[in-house]
Formats: C-alpha cells, structure tokens, sequence
C-alpha cells in the first residue's frame, strides 16, 4: 500500500511538513509506504493551462494518482486552508480527476490549541466536491505541535502517539476497502 501526505504549506520551516515527516517516519513500513509530496513548484492554477499543465503540475498529479491514499496535513490560515493547497487541490480536480474514489484522511498542526479545526472542516468539505471518501470519526488535530516535535521528526507527545496509533490502522483498513 502507498500513500502520499500532501503538505499545506510553501515554509522551510513549516511545523505541518515536520508533523507529516513525523507520520512517514513513524508509520512507513516495507508493507505501507508514505512519500511526502511538496507544492512549492506549483504555479497558479490556470483554466487556459489545464490541457498543456507545466511538467511540475504533471508529476505531481502522477504521484497523487499512483497512492491508494492520501494524507492531507494542513495548516490553518484565516480558519481555513492555505492558498497553496487549494491551489493544487485545483489542478487535481481538473482534466485528470486523479482524487475521484481515493480514500482520503485530515490532520493538521498549529503552535495554538485548536489544531486547525476550522481548516479541516473546510478541507473536508472540498474532498465532498473531489468526490474523494474522507476518513470519518479519526481527525489529528495537534494543538501545540511547536512542543510536540522534536528535531529529528519524532512526535514527542504520547497523547499524540497513542491517538495516531489507533487512527492510521483505521485508515489502512479504509485505503483497503476501497480498493
Ligand atoms: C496563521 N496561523 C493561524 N493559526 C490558527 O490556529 N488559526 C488561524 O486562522 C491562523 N491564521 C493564520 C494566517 C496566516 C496568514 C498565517 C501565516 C498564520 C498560524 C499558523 O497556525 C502557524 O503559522 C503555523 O505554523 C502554520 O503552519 P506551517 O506553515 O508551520 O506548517
């Protein structure tokens, strides 16, 4: 099995790239492999592009299709997602409609406490447009995540560690359904 967890952000220092190298790290296995994909290369989605898309935009739609899953970790900006992800979620859904039927889960960081709450509730309602099945009942919001990562991309939080641990079988066992 193969997932890709796509990073809602552009920062070299982004604390939701380190919470999705922390997931790679901990939970990629010979039997379930999660590459970590980048949007910084993207460039602005453009209707008068969509049919001849930069070579970026083509690989990057490739790998997203080529997973069984994918694992959204987003940042909050504004109670929402960031422009960049919804950026690439706009050449996903066009042409090559590479989410339709691909089991997707939500999970997100944030140094305040509510973990990106608001972030994920609109990002799931995106996945409903992508016709893509969002993982119910298992969302990771990691309020804090400043003082639950450490410098070698461990989750240092076993609260954290314990709820992941239930939370990633559950989605193999969804990856698997649906396949
Ligand atoms: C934020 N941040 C933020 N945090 C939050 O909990 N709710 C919010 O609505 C926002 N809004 C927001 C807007 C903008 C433009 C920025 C730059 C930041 C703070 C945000 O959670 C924090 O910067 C995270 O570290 C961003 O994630 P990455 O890029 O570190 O992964």
């Amino acid at each position: 099995m193969h997932y890709v967890a796509i990073v809602g952000s552009n920062s070299k220092t982004s604390l939701n790239r380190r919470l999705a190298a922390a997931i790679a790290k901990r939970y990629g296995t010979d039997d379930v492999t999660i590459d970590v994909l980048t949007l910084n290369d993207l460039p602005m989605y453009n209707v008068d592009d969509e049919l001849t898309p930069a070579q970026v935009v083509i690989d990057f739609k490739q790998a997203v299709k080529a997973a069984d899953g994918v694992i959204w970790v987003t940042p909050e900006y504004n109670h929402s997602i960031p422009g960049v992800l919804k950026n690439a979620i706009d050449w996903l859904s066009r042409v090559d409609k590479v989410m339709i039927g691909k089991p997707s889960m939500i999970m997100g960081t944030t140094p305040g406490f509510l973990g990106t709450i608001h972030a994920q509730l609109h990002l799931r309602d995106i996945l409903f447009a992508m016709q893509s099945p969002v993982l119910m009942g298992n969302d990771v919001m990691v309020g804090g995540g400043h003082a639950k990562l450490d410098a070698d991309n461990n989750i240092t939080d076993a609260g954290t560690n314990d709820w992941l641990d239930t939370v990633m079988p559950n989605f193999k066992a969804f990856v698997a359904a649906h396949q």
